[in-house]
């Protein structure tokens, strides 16, 4: 799926069956920081107006997942807890190169991006597939569609505006780097956890 080189034991998704306060939260606050990240590669990025426009739709779509969230938090009478440390994704930081050109650090954190998407959207598939709460199902099965489209978006981006770097070259080490990196993880009730 995606590319991906693991896939999720569905067992993790019985784990975070057994906090949704947890995983709501540690999910609202990842609908949050897809929203900022959106809006830092437009500031960082403004002369190529097709990007501008996409990652302003994105952005808009992320923050209107974090309100849905919310409110799912809210109707379930939880609480709405403090952003989580993410060191899943403090890891595929780790992985960015810093050492090259402008373009270059551009690339890499197109492809940052979208190996968040790309895995967030499989953790969804595997919440939909295998909690038991029918309403929690049908809205992560909405919410794996949507970010399939986002991972695209920025993969498509990098391979556009790539001036020397080997895209396809550079996701495939990007792809088997986290299919490494996601062993650590699958056993915490949250999104990347
Ligand atoms: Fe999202
Ligand atoms: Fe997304």
């Amino acid at each position: 799926m995606l590319g991906l080189k693991l896939l999720t034991d569905p067992r993790w998704a019985n784990i975070a069956e057994t906090n949704l306060e947890e995983i709501l939260t540690d999910h609202a606050w990842c609908e949050q920081k897809a929203a900022i990240n959106a809006i830092n590669l437009i500031a960082d990025n403004c002369e190529h107006q097709d990007l501008v426009d996409e990652l302003t739709l994105i952005a808009l779509e992320e923050m209107e997942h974090f309100k849905q969230v919310v409110n799912i938090i809210k109707e379930r009478g939880y609480t709405l807890g403090r952003g989580r440390k993410d060191d899943y994704v403090g890891q595929l930081m780790k992985f960015c190169k810093k050492d090259g050109s402008r373009n270059n650090a551009f690339i890499e954190r197109l492809l940052f991006a979208a190996m968040i998407e790309a895995r967030s959207c499989e953790r969804f598939k595997t919440l939909s597939q295998n909690i038991k709460d029918v309403e929690l199902a049908q809205f992560y099965h909405d919410l794996m569609v949507s970010e399939a489209t986002h991972y695209t978006t920025f993969l498509n981006f990098a391979r556009k505006y790539t001036i020397d770097v080997d895209v396809d070259k550079r996701w495939k080490e990007w792809l088997a780097f986290e299919g490494e990196l996601i062993k650590n993880f699958g056993k915490k009730e949250a999104i990347h956890g």
